[in-house]
C-alpha cells in the first residue's frame, strides 16, 4: 500500500476513535502495516500538525486536528452536497483564482474549490494585491457554471458577500455589514473581499471564479501602515483568534446554500438579505466609476444589483461597478 494511503489510514482509525487510546498492534493488525511503520505515519502526522498523545501499554490517542485546510479535514465536516467536494489544496500558491480559472479553462466541474495557507500574488479588484499570509486568512476561490446571461453575474458578487457573512455571523456572533457591492466590513473596516472573474461568451456564461480572501487571525503588524487603518481581521474584533477550518466549511455550506436559493428563486432573496446587511444604503457616498466621481446618497439596488445614488439634484444615478467610498 502507498506510504500516503497507510498514513491516512491511520488517521481515519484514530479519528473514528477519538478520545480512545487505541494500541500499536491493534493499528498495525487492522491496517496491514508494520509496527514500525504505524510509529512513522504517528511521526508525519504530529509534524503535519496532528496532536496525537502515545502511552505504553495503552497506545495512540487523536487529541486535536490542526486548523488547517487539508482536504481530508474539510471533506470530514462538510455539510455541502457538491460544493468544495473536488477540492484542490495547496500550502502556498500564487493566486486561488488564477488556479481556478487554469482548472476551469481545463473542464473542472462546477463547485471545484481552491484554497492555499498562504498566497505570495494574492490579487484584489481594480489592479490591487491582496496580503495573504500564511495560515492567518481564508484565501479560495470557488468555481461556478450558471445558466445565465452574463449580465446576472453581478448577482453573484452580491450573493457571496451575503453568504459569507452569513457564515461568520453563525460562527463568531459577529455581523459583518456589506459595502457596495462585496467588501465585508467589521467596526467600520474591511474584514473580507471578493474578487470575482468571468468568463463568458455574449449570451453564455463559461464560469466564474469567486474568489475570497477573509482576514481570520492577522494580527495590526500583518498589515502595512497604509493598509491597517482600512483594515481589520475577525482576531482583531473580537480579541481572540477564530478557528478557521469549521468557518470555512460553514462558507462553503452557506455558499451552496444561498447558490441554490438564487437558481430556484431568483435573485429576490439575495437583495433582501444584501439589504439588510448593506452599510451603503441610506449613507452619503461617493462612487469612482472608471467614467466618473460621483457623489450622493445610495438610495437602493435594483434587480441586477446595481447600485442606485441620488445626487444633489434628486437624479438617480445607476452603476455596476465602481469603487464605494462612505
Ligand atoms: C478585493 O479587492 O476586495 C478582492 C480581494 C480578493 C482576494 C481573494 S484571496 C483568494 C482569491 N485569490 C486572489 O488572488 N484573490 C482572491
Amino acid at each position: 500500500m502507498a506510504i500516503e494511503g497507510s498514513k491516512q489510514q491511520v488517521l481515519e482509525y484514530l479519528r473514528h476513535h477519538r478520545g480512545e487510546y487505541i494500541s500499536g498492534e491493534e493499528l498495525s493488525k487492522k491496517l496491514a502495516i508494520t509496527r514500525t511503520a504505524v510509529w512513522k505515519h504517528i511521526q508525519a502526522l504530529r509534524q503535519e500538525g496532528y496532536q496525537i498523545d502515545a502511552q505504553t501499554r495503552r497506545g495512540y490517542c487523536l487529541l486535536s486536528i490542526p486548523d488547517c485546510f487539508y482536504p481530508e479535514e474539510v471533506a470530514a465536516g462538510l455539510k455541502t452536497s457538491w460544493l468544495g467536494r473536488n477540492l484542490y489544496y495547496y500550502d502556498e500558491v500564487g493566486s486561488t483564482n488564477q488556479v481556478a480559472k487554469e482548472l476551469a479553462d481545463g473542464g473542472a466541474p462546477e463547485g471545484t474549490v481552491v484554497i492555499a495557507e498562504a498566497q505570495t500574488g494574492g490579487r484584489g479588484r481594480r489592479g490591487r494585491s491582496w496580503l495573504s499570509p500564511p495560515h492567518k486568512g481564508i484565501w479560495f476561490s470557488v468555481i461556478l457554471r450558471p445558466r445565465v446571461t452574463p449580465a446576472l453575474a453581478s448577482q453573484l458578487t452580491l450573493l457571496a458577500a451575503v453568504a459569507v457573512a452569513a457564515a461568520i455571523r453563525r460562527h463568531t456572533g459577529l455581523p459583518p455589514g456589506i459595502k457596495w457591492p462585496n467588501d465585508l466590513l467589521a467596526g467600520g473596516r474591511k474584514v473580507c473581499g471578493i474578487l470575482t472573474e468571468i468568463k463568458a461568451e455574449i449570451d453564455a456564461i463559461e464560469y466564474v471564479v469567486l474568489g475570497t480572501g477573509l482576514n481570520v487571525n492577522m494580527e495590526a503588524g500583518d498589515f502595512s501602515p497604509e493598509v491597517r487603518p482600512l483594515a481589520t481581521s475577525l482576531f482583531l474584533e473580537l480579541g481572540r483568534p477564530v478557528a478557521r477550518l469549521p468557518l470555512f466549511q460553514e462558507i462553503l455550506y452557506q455558499l451552496e446554500k444561498w447558490y441554490e436559493r438564487w437558481q430556484e428563486e431568483g435573485f429576490d432573496p439575495v437583495r433582501r438579505a444584501w439589504k439588510e446587511a448593506s452599510v451603503t444604503l441610506g449613507r452619503e457616498v461617493e462612487v469612482n466609476s472608471w467614467r466618473e466621481v460621483f457623489r450622493g446618497v445610495a438610495v437602493d439596488i435594483d434587480a441586477e444589483g446595481a447600485l442606485l445614488v441620488r445626487g444633489g439634484g434628486g437624479e438617480v444615478r445607476r452603476f455596476n461597478s465602481g469603487e464605494v467610498s462612505l
